[in-house]
């Protein structure tokens, strides 16, 4: 059987990840594939208790980032051994919500750790389990911050420690991505998630097509 295609989605807060993340999948599946859904930090049952952990449990708040690190690399490790390989191994379509690049982002540029460490941290949660394609969403700071308010205001969701740093963590992170693509521009990808759903969608999938041509 054809081993499957891993693809990550990557950017800063509310680009629209998860909408086009279904979006994609429901295409994929109207193509026939099979198609597995998952997020990081999470997408276990001992993975979504550690996402609990660094995000909205009151214990966690100021943990330290090296800390930090090693909860969201122990969320991936358990998730790349019982669900990512295996779900490749069996042809499938994996479309994850973050993956090792939001640990560059967030944890070597947003955090300021050495680069190397996160690296080798990434390696050993990984081994050789990287993504053929990741389409980095991208929003500016001030539209993402529009974003998140609307949000907020609509839903009042559980406080996340991470929406809560400053401005200058945001501009860092984003830094990191920008990095990123200039770094591997054939594996991450840039897509503009400014306009509609619909756009931003048929932009991923000529994206998507060009990886299974
Ligand atoms: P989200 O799923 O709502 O985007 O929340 C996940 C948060 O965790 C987000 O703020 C980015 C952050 N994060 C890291 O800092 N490092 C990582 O490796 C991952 C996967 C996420």
């Amino acid at each position: 059987m054809a081993p499957g295609r891993f693809i990550t989605f990557e950017g800063g807060e509310a680009g629209g990840k998860s909408t086009q993340i279904q979006r994609l999948a429901d295409q994929l599946r109207a193509h026939g594939h099979l198609v597995r859904v998952l997020r990081e930090p999470g997408g276990t049952p001992l993975g979504e208790k550690i996402r609990h952990l660094l995000k909205h449990d009151p214990d966690g708040r100021g943990m330290a980032a090296e800390t930090e690190l090693l909860l969201m690399n122990a969320s991936r490790a358990e998730l790349v051994r019982q669900v990512i390989r295996p779900a490749l191994a069996a042809g499938e379509f994996v479309l994850c919500d973050r993956f090792f690049d939001s640990t560059t982002a967030y944890q070597t540029f947003g955090r300021q750790l050495d680069a190397a460490a996160v690296r080798s941290v990434i390696e050993f949660a990984v081994g050789d389990t990287h993504p053929d394609l990741t389409l980095l969403l991208w929003l500016p700071r001030a539209e993402a911050r529009r974003r998140l308010q609307q949000r907020n205001a609509e839903t009042a969701p559980a406080e996340d420690r991470f929406e809560l740093e400053q401005e200058a963590f945001f501009e860092r992170v984003e830094a990191g991505y920008r990095a990123l693509a200039a770094a591997e521009p054939q594996r991450v990808r840039l897509v503009d998630a400014t306009p509609d759903v619909a756009t931003v969608a048929s932009q991923i999938w000529a994206e998507v097509s060009r990886l299974l041509a």
